[in-house]
This record gives C-alpha cells, structure tokens and sequence, in this order.
C-alpha cells in the first residue's frame, strides 16, 4: 500500500421511491429496493490519512471531534475496512458537509460513501463501484446509492451475505434534467432517528408487512417513469412513495411524526402550484424539510412562492449531482 491520505467526495442523494425497513440489521440489508437522485449541491468532502500512532480511529466532523455515537458507528464501520483489507491500521478522518447539517438534511448518504471510497483507497483495496456500494450500505443502506451519480436503483437483493444488496446507475445526471428546491423548516434535531425509526415500524406497525409487499411495482413504475422521462409520472409515485412511508412511520406504536406544520403548509403549496398548472410534487425523508421535485424552467416561480410561506427559513436548490470521487491524495 502506498497511498497513506487521500480526499473523496460524495453527493447526498433524495429517495423518489422509499427505503424503510431491514431484512437483516448486521449487514444493515434493506427489506425493499429503493431509486433516489443524486444532490449536485449538497455533498461531503473526507479525507483520510493512515497515522502510525493512533490506537484507534479518530474522527472530525465540520471542525469538530465527533460524537460518542458518531465515532463509534465510524470506527465499526473501519473496522469492516480491516478485516477486508487485514491491514490493522488506524486513520484520521477529516470530514465536512457542504450543507447545514444542523437542519436535518441526511448527511449519513454522502458521508458514508465518501468514507467508503476514501477509505478503501487508503487500505489498498482496488475496489470496483458495486463494491464501493455494498461497502457503504453497510455503512447506511441510503450512502451505498450515493456512489453513483444521476439516477439510481439500490436493489434489496436476496442473498444472506447481502452482496447482491447494492445499487446501480440507472440513468446519468444528462439523461433527464431535473431540479429540486429544498424548503428548510427547522434547524432542529431530530428526535428519532432513521435506524430507530425502521426498527420501531418493523416492530409494531400493522402496516409494515402491506409497505414491503407493496414496494416492488413502484420501483418498477418510477425505473420506467425515468427511462420515459413521465415527469407526470415520476411526481406522483414520489409522492405516493413517500406518504406510504409516513403512514407507516406514523401508524407504529408510538407513533412517529416527522413534519412540522410548516411541512404541511409547504405540501399544501405544492399542490396548489399544481392545481394552477405548475408540474411540481413533492418528497419528505425522515424529518420535515420538504423536498419539492420539478423542471428546470419552472424553478425561479416555484422557489418564490415556497420562500414567501411563513416557516421556510430557506431553499437550497440544486440539480442533479455526479459519481463519488477521489478528488486528492498523498504518497
Ligand atoms: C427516509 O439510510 O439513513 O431517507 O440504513 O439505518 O442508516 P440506515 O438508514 P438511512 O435511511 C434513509 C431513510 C429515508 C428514505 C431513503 O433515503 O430511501
């Protein structure tokens, strides 16, 4: 092994078709596939560097040592590196979000598929993208979809070893151009996480069993939705996608709610935007940014009637976003 730090950068990605639920929580295998975009303007930026010294791990994110909770999912997550590799070295990890993660924005998609590519660089690993992918899942089942760009299908797979648990390109960001206005609601953290959020529905929803079933023909729909470019199409199975997801997380016991009022006012909005002949839809991940989904030329009007809704603090837009990279090393 030669290279000892390296830089790699990876986009955060949003789901059009929903991933909820683990077949099996030790190699973190998703219960139902999943298609996301890829972000152009939200990404993470890591870099890894072997320190002789180190007895373990460290890491820092945007400027600051991380959490308890934060290392220890990272330090697990190297140790997979270190058995892969049988190399036992331990590394710094400089790690930093282009984006405000203080307002609820995944991070952990981005982040760990930079991590996956920086680090699998630094131990010497020649890996290939699906890999990469079945590398990062491990690491969360929505970062193994970051390691392509444009559009991508992440397969649920049906093996126990979970190596056919990865995700594929479906389409480049080219193929279809879209755009996605990001309507911050709060800057607050979330109380339930995604993994806890899974477990819980898996648990005690009675609709968990309806959402597995139900998941394979919307990822056939939306794949032939975006191969057709169906703007009409890909919106409503994104929102359909979405809301089904909702209904789960809010009917476990306890149930879990995600949104602010503001959440609902922006839904209302969109859908007025619509009724008004606008194609816009809508799409929410485990918090309540609202994430609104629309064509290129329509963005400037979109984006000036969510500003002026009372409770969107901002809008980050962006267009649809590329591969993972290496983007510097060191000998
Ligand atoms: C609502 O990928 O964060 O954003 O695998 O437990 O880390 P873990 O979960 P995570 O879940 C993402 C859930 C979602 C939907 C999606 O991105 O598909």
């Amino acid at each position: 092994m030669n290279v000892t730090k390296t830089t790699a950068l990876a986009h955060s990605n949003i789901a059009l078709v929903k991933y909820w639920g683990k077949r099996n929580t030790q190699l973190n295998l998703p219960a139902v596939g999943s298609i996301s975009i890829n972000l152009e303007n939200l990404h993470t930026t890591t870099s890894i560097e072997v320190k002789e010294h180190l007895k373990s791990d460290e890491l820092f994110l945007n400027g600051n040592p991380a959490k308890k909770h934060e290392s220890e999912r990272v330090r697990s997550f190297m140790d997979l590196l270190r058995k892969k590799s049988g190399n036992k070295i331990f590394t710094e990890i400089i790690s930093h979000n282009n984006f405000p993660t203080s307002a609820g924005l995944a991070s952990s998609a981005s982040a760990f598929a930079a991590l996956s590519l920086a680090a699998s660089c630094v131990f010497g690993l020649q890996s290939s993208k699906e890999e990469l992918s079945e590398l990062a899942r491990q690491g969360s089942g929505s970062a193994a979809r970051s390691i392509y760009g444009g559009f991508v299908e992440m397969k649920k797979g049906s093996r126990h070893d979970g190596i056919d648990a990865v995700a594929i390109q479906l389409a480049p960001k080219e193929h279809w151009e879209l755009r996605l206005l990001i309507a911050i609601t709060s800057e607050s953290k979330k109380e339930t996480g995604s993994t806890d959020g899974m477990k819980l529905s898996e648990k005690t929803s009675p609709y968990y069993k309806g959402w597995v079933k139900s998941s394979t023909p919307d990822i056939d729909e939306m794949r032939s939705a975006i191969y057709n470019k169906d703007f009409q199409k890909l919106g409503e199975l994104a929102e359909f996608s979405c809301l089904k997801m909702h209904g789960l997380v809010m009917s476990s016991r306890p149930g879990l709610l995600y949104w602010n009022g503001t959440t609902i006012e922006v839904i209302h909005a969109i859908k007025e935007l619509r009724r008004r002949g606008t194609a816009v839809y809508f799409t929410i991940d485990a918090g309540p940014q609202v994430k609104a989904i629309c064509l290129p030329k329509d963005t400037i009007q979109i984006k000036k009637e969510l500003e002026q809704i009372p409770g969107v603090k901002k809008i980050i837009e962006t267009p649809l976003g590329g591969d993972a990279r290496i983007i510097g090393g060191e000998s």
